[in-house]
């Protein structure tokens, strides 16, 4: 097979990304495994984003990842693999055991690297190695059968991340050499990220709770309040962010009516009805969170300039949600 599009991101004319369908499960862990072998990037659902996976093992691979993003070189990318022990020829897995028994699952967790496998740009040369145990069958079945794989979300650097296959080809159509479509992702935001190469710290909010992970390892440190340097590249200001900009905490009588309006709940507001996206009727935060991406792309796609959204609680997921949509609103370059 010929790996021809992402070498060449700077040209004009590229071919449309081929899509496949993640059932049945055999037949596309082959198409993927194809491009995977050759060098290649194919898009992936997990049960949080859509990730774009490449061989973790091979530079070239690891460079074409970063090409067809846009991704800054400082910003180190997820290895994801079918379990823990899967790690450890790449990662100091002790600090790992108490938090593993929540894989698969959306939980992120930065270790001491073993040098000589990954890529060391898939780390950005630095000494730590992000893992991850993604819950979909068949991204675990094309990890266990290829190895490590770098996968970060499938979109463009700074954009939001894609909860569809349609999302990941108006993201990166021409750039990446294959798409699975394997419909909405179940939860809808990005994994939580915690840091254990010393005291555990939350690097990034995320789909897995964070008392879930407190009740194995204690209170976790939070790396807003622990200063020095910024130890999550990818977290600084804007980021998830859609081409209009955000307004956050608009109660729905003070939402104007040119805006766009990202709404929880049921109560009325100016803003056009096809200016608005209900992400929850019920205030569910679960269900707001599995659409607020989608929500974000479908209001982009309107042309609103502004998106006015609704406040969401400080607790549990909302708390994500939360996070997401001040990066998301976050002044840009
Ligand atoms: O749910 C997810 O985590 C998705 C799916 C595809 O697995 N992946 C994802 O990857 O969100 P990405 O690259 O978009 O975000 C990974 C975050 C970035 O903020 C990055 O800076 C941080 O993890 N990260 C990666 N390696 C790290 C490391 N060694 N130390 C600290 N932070 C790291
Ligand atoms: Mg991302």
């Amino acid at each position: 097979m010929t790996i021809g599009v992402a070498d060449t991101p700077a040209t004009g004319a590229r071919t449309a990304t081929r899509t496949v369908a993640a059932e049945p499960q055999d037949v596309a862990a082959g198409a993927a495994l194809d491009v995977l072998a050759a060098g290649g990037l194919v898009a992936l659902p997990t049960e949080t984003v859509y990730g774009l996976a490449a061989d973790a093992r091979s530079s070239a691979a690891v460079a074409r990842l970063y090409a067809a993003k846009g991704r800054p070189a400082h910003n180190p990318l997820i290895v994801h693999v079918a379990c823990l022990d899967d790690a450890a020829p790449f990662a100091d897995v002790e600090a790992a055991r108490a938090l593993a028994t929540l894989w698969p699952g959306p939980l992120t967790v930065v270790l001491p690297a073993r040098p000589g496998i990954v890529a060391p740009a898939a780390l950005a040369g630095g000494a730590t190695v992000a893992v991850r145990v993604p819950a979909t069958p068949l991204f675990r079945a094309v990890a266990a059968a290829f190895g490590p794989l770098v996968a970060p979300s499938a979109n463009r650097s700074g954009r939001v991340s894609s909860t569809t296959a349609a999302a990941v080809a108006e993201e990166l159509d021409g750039r990446i050499d294959l798409i699975i479509d394997g419909g909405p992702t179940a939860l809808g935001v990005e994994s939580t990220v915690v840091d254990l190469t010393g005291r555990p710290t939350l690097l990034r909010p995320g789909a897995m709770d964070r008392r879930a992970i407190e009740a194995r390892v204690g209170p976790l440190r939070d790396h807003d309040a622990s200063g020095g340097a910024l130890r999550a590249p990818g977290l600084l200001a804007s980021h998830y962010a859609p081409r209009a900009r955000l307004r956050l905490d608009v109660a729905p009588q003070e939402v104007r009516p040119d805006e766009g309006w990202l709404a929880l709940g049921e109560a009325r507001s100016a803003a056009a009805e096809e200016h608005t996206v209900r992400l929850s009727r019920t205030n569910d935060l679960d269900e707001a969170a599995r659409g607020l991406y989608e929500g974000l792309r479908r209001l982009d796609a309107t042309g609103v300039e502004v998106i006015a959204v609704s406040p969401v609680v400080n607790e549990g997921i909302g708390t994500t949600i939360r996070d997401r949509l001040r990066r998301a609103a976050a002044p840009r370059d």
